[in-house]
């Protein structure tokens, strides 16, 4: 029987779009040369030149993925309704939101949202919160393993030995350096590798968790989820939640 209780809803601007899919094909390239760079041994990946050259890589796809990320930072700002952070992000009387929505999944007849869902804001700001870990951590590795953008040149500086000009100091290679210096940028550096690791194993697991629930609310709950990333509306059986 063809159901005629369907309402299409236009949520998701052009820029909000743009943005989705620029950051999932970029954290899905981070990846893949993030392990590229992590398993280079294995495969049978030596010298320097070819490390640095994976990094250079990494870091200029790192790029894009922080200009698109502070873009759409900006587009909450200024976006449409569905694009603002009061929108998105979980705020004022977000545990009663929560706790109705949970309720009614439970009872089988989950409400119905022309945005995100409450479930999906917390996944959102978590996705996010992650993100903006492994931006901060990249860049601060981008410096200090090959003195690039933006803290490179003062890493460089820093290490560079009593007249040598920094910039002629190459990544991994002792010449023209302090070995003192060196050492302590080792110390220093290191945690931060550590923090961008484990920040791609957990953003990986939100990516699976984020497609597994994507799917299950569109089978289990309607609401064209996926198409709407794409067309930007939703087609809905009841009336939004959100518009109440
Ligand atoms: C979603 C975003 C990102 C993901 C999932 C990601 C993932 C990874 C992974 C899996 C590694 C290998 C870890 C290792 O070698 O120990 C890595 C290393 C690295 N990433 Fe990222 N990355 C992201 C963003 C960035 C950004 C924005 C930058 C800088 C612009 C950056 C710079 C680096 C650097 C310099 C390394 C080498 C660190 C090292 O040798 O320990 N990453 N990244």
């Amino acid at each position: 029987m063809i159901n005629t209780n369907l309402h299409e809803y236009r949520v998701w601007d052009v820029p909000t779009r743009i943005f989705h899919w620029v950051n999932f094909i970029t954290i899905i390239s981070l990846i893949f040369f993030g392990f590229i760079m992590l398993f280079k041994k294995e495969l049978g990946i030596t010298g320097i030149d070819a490390k640095v050259g994976l990094k250079e890589v990494h870091i200029i796809i790192g790029y894009v993925f922080l200009a698109n990320f502070a873009w759409r930072i900006l587009w909450g700002f200024i976006g449409n309704r569905y694009a603002r952070w009061n929108q998105v992000l979980p705020g004022k009387g977000f545990k009663t939101t929560l706790q109705r929505y949970i309720s009614s999944v439970k009872n089988g007849a989950a409400d119905q949202y022309t945005g995100h869902n409450p479930m999906g804001r917390l996944a959102i700001l978590f996705i996010f919160l992650l993100m903006a870990t492994l931006a901060v951590s990249g860049l601060v590795r981008a410096g200090t393993d090959i003195y690039y953008p933006p803290f490179g040149s003062l890493v460089a500086d820093y290490i560079a030995e009593d007249g040598t000009n920094p910039d002629s100091i190459r990544p991994y290679v002792a010449s023209g350096t302090d070995e003192e210096k060196v050492a302590a940028l080792k110390a220093f550096k290191k945690p931060f590798g550590l923090v961008h690791l484990y920040g791609a194993y957990v953003l990986m697991f939100m990516i699976v968790l984020h497609i597994f629930f994507v799917v299950r609310v569109e089978i289990k709950e309607g609401g064209s989820l996926i198409t709407a990333m794409f067309t930007g509306k939703k087609i809905l059986t009841k009336k939004p939640v959100d518009l109440e």
